[in-house]
């Protein structure tokens, strides 16, 4: 029995590509996790269904980071050192795609994230990738939305100052607004995590904005605009593709009603490729992808892509493939690639509606 595994187990890693996940499946932003955990497999289980990749199968070795950095780097040095992968799929908010990035890039394995939208990402080196869009983007959407669609002539903004893509989202916010001539009355931050968030939006109130931009995760946004509504504001809340939680209607679904955030993904798109993607999924896990389930599918397909291009594992064979990569069709839509590894792509503006997420508008790049 020891001889015979000894003699099997090399042949069988031999047939093998090795990729690791990094996804906060638990914790406060669990349902960001467990989508791209169910959006990555899914991807790979079809690659597999159809005989893997190159000849061999793709093995998908998944960590759990609770949404603490200094897991999401263990969760990195682990599947590198340990699992020998070739690439990662994850950093799924752009605080652990930034812990994650330079320990992947100094290593020489290819990251690919889905979700990851601060610039600074792919900034750290060529061996990170993305086929999501940038804050700076959305940033600008939910702007020109505010001003032109909603006609707000002055917006609040409530950070979170923990996490890069609250800051970088309302710092995009911001200059935009102000560029096309609103006026920012209040700028006011909190910590993830905080529960009471009464006094920044007393303050909110007495400056009357007619928008309140909230740049945050579901988990915070939530009471947030409970809190705002029992305080008596009223005006219209929005934010970016942090509010995409099934979690934000189930705790917030009368406070959040006639709210509107940009996303990355829409599962009413008539799209062929999303209505099959949509149906596949709903099947296998009981529920519709959000976009995060959406853009780690799409985060998987382009890098398998990339390593059926570079006819070899070698991650610096599959960097190089992926770099030369222009143009990516996935279920979050059609895609460019600029010279940073960021790709150029549509967002959705979607409204909460009659205590459901509908969509309400495309806004081209
Ligand atoms: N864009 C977010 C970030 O960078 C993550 C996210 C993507 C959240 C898509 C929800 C939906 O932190």
């Amino acid at each position: 029995l020891v001889i015979f595994s000894l003699f099997v187990l090399p042949l069988q890693a031999a047939g093998t590509i090795k990729i690791g996940g990094i996804f906060p499946i638990t914790g406060p932003v669990a349902t960001f996790g467990i989508s791209c955990a169910n959006g990555a497999k899914m991807a790979v289980e079809e690659a597999n269904a159809k005989g893997g990749v190159l000849g061999s199968k793709i093995e998908l070795i998944i960590e759990d980071d609770q949404y603490k950095l200094e897991e999401a780097a263990n969760a990195a040095r682990k599947l590198i050192e340990r699992d020998k992968v070739v690439a990662i799929v994850g950093g799924v908010t752009s605080s652990e795609a930034l812990t994650i990035g330079p320990i992947a890039q100094s290593s020489k394995v290819v990251l690919v994230t889905g979700t990851a939208t601060n610039p600074k990402v792919t900034q750290v080196g060529d061996f990170i990738f993305r086929v999501c869009f940038l804050d700076d983007f959305q940033g600008e959407v939910m702007a020109n939305f505010a001003y032109k669609n909603l006609k707000a002539k002055t917006a609040a903004v409530l950070t979170a100052v923990t996490s890069d893509y609250s800051k970088g989202l309302a710092d995009a916010f911001k200059k935009k607004f102000t560029a096309i001539g609103g006026k920012i009355v209040a700028d006011e931050s909190y910590s993830e995590g905080d529960t009471d968030f009464r006094a920044q939006l007393t303050k909110i109130k007495a400056l009357k904005p007619d928008f309140v931009f909230v740049p945050g995760y579901y988990s915070d946004v939530a009471p947030i605009l409970n809190q705002a509504r029992e305080l008596g504001i009223t005006v219209p809340f929005g934010g970016g593709d942090g509010w995409d939680s099934p979690e934000l209607l189930k705790q917030a679904a009368k406070a959040a009603e006639g709210c509107f955030y940009s996303n990355h993904f829409t599962p009413d798109a008539k799209d062929l490729l999303v209505q099959t993607f949509v149906k596949n999924y709903t099947k296998k896990y009981g529920m519709a992808p959000d976009a995060l389930a959406a853009l780690k599918y799409d985060a998987m397909k382009f890098l398998l892509e990339g390593i059926k291009k570079a006819g070899s594992a070698d991650p610096v064979k599959i960097k190089e493939a992926l770099a030369s990569m222009k143009t990516f069709r996935g279920v979050t839509g059609s895609m460019t690639f600029d010279a940073n590894r960021n790709p150029i792509k549509s967002a959705f503006i979607l409204q909460i509606k009659d205590g459901k997420v509908v969509y309400y508008t495309t806004v081209k790049p």
